[in-house]
């Protein structure tokens, strides 16, 4: 057994920067981003918004703060907006739309899979323009991968089929694609596939590609220079950013290994099949573990220095680059002379 230090799979954002992100942090090319622009947040701009097929993108520093501007953006008091069951948008970002964009939320219930609306959904929430005193419908938020579901993929398919709906019904669509990267990576389809059609599209370098902060907001041209705006607004103009920047670039070299990722939630998920629990295969790196006892599981985990969070009566473990392939190994091990009480304990 290797020494007890805990392995953490609470999520894809404990991983800490390698020395290779850090070097780079420290010899960042770096000027004034808001007086003008940083030069290498302005190369991490252009670089994310050319593998997402958008002309442009803005470096942030959370995911939080991506949709809440592109909901500002969207949204106006008196509109209203879609987002499938358990979105991030909807309870995991203290409700910014209404407070700041004033659109109110309608969460569309998961079909056919978790995590999963469809075009007809849709088709029917939006519905046909009311009396004066009706909300307008305006917004489709899309979340691909869907966290809370079990890091689900939306396909190609039902991603171009809910854009089309959109279009349809004139509704401008916002895509959360915090983890974009592993849905691409697990469908095998190109980045800028999975975001066509969106008129925002927000991507994370610090879940799952190590980067110790930043996301990006990514658009037209025309969007991002507003986005820009409504970014200081919010108290988001940074200066020197090409620190963070330079970390996003080194961030952006795991994209090619973070299929890793969805294999070692896989030889976990077979593990613990073996270990007797019963749950569904990830399609990419979350894990979701029904137990009987969510608080009293995770107390257990974590006596053993197994680190988990949970999502309704689930466990969640998340793999990322900061585990391998003998990690999972160990977790394993660890948790199997508990495995009967995990499952059991009410
Ligand atoms: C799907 C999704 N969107 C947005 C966010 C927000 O990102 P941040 O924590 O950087 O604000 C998260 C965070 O876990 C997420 O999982």
């Amino acid at each position: 057994m290797r020494g007890m230090e805990p392995l953490d799979f609470r999520s894809d954002t404990v991983t800490r920067p390698s020395p290779e992100m850090r070097a780079a942090m420290a010899n960042a090319e770096v000027g004034d981003d808001v007086l003008e622009r940083d030069p290498t947040l302005d190369r991490l701009e252009r670089r994310v918004a050319e593998l997402l097929g958008k002309e442009a993108a803005l470096w942030t520093p959370t995911g939080c703060m991506a949709n809440g501007i592109a909901m500002m953006l969207h949204l106006s008091r008196g509109d209203r907006f879609f987002a499938p069951a358990q979105a991030h948008v909807l309870g995991s970002e203290l409700g910014t739309a209404a407070w700041l964009a004033g659109g109110m939320p309608e969460a569309l219930p998961w079909e056919g899979k978790p995590g999963r609306i469809t075009g007809d959904q849709v088709r029917r929430a939006a519905g046909n323009s009311g009396p004066y005193y009706t909300l307008h419908s305006k917004l489709l938020c899309l979340e691909n991968t869907h966290n809370f579901a079990g890091g689900t993929c939306l396909s190609l398919e039902d991603h171009r089929e809910l854009v089309a709906t959109a279009r349809e019904k004139n509704l401008l669509v916002h895509l959360d694609g915090a983890r974009l990267w592993h849905a691409a990576a697990a469908l095998n389809v190109a980045l800028k596939d999975l975001a066509e059609g969106a008129d925002t599209v927000s991507v994370c370098l610090s879940k799952g590609l190590g980067a110790p902060m930043g996301s990006l907001l990514c658009g037209s041209k025309d969007t991002i220079q507003e986005a820009r705006r409504v970014r200081k607004m919010l108290g988001g103009g940074v200066r020197q950013g090409g620190i963070m920047g330079a970390a996003g670039l080194i961030a952006l070299d795991y994209l090619p290994r973070i299929s890793e990722d969805h294999d070692k939630a896989r030889g976990l998920a077979e593990g613990l099949r073996a270990l007797g629990f019963s749950l569904e295969a990830p399609e990419t790196n979350i894990l979701l573990v029904p137990v009987a006892s969510v608080p009293k599981a995770t107390e257990i985990l974590r006596g053993v220095g197994v680190l988990v969070t949970s999502v309704g009566s689930s466990l969640r473990f998340i793999t990322h680059r900061d585990l391998d392939f003998k990690d999972m190994e160990e977790a394993l091990q660890r948790l199997a002379p508990q495995a009967a009480e995990i499952r059991s304990v009410a």
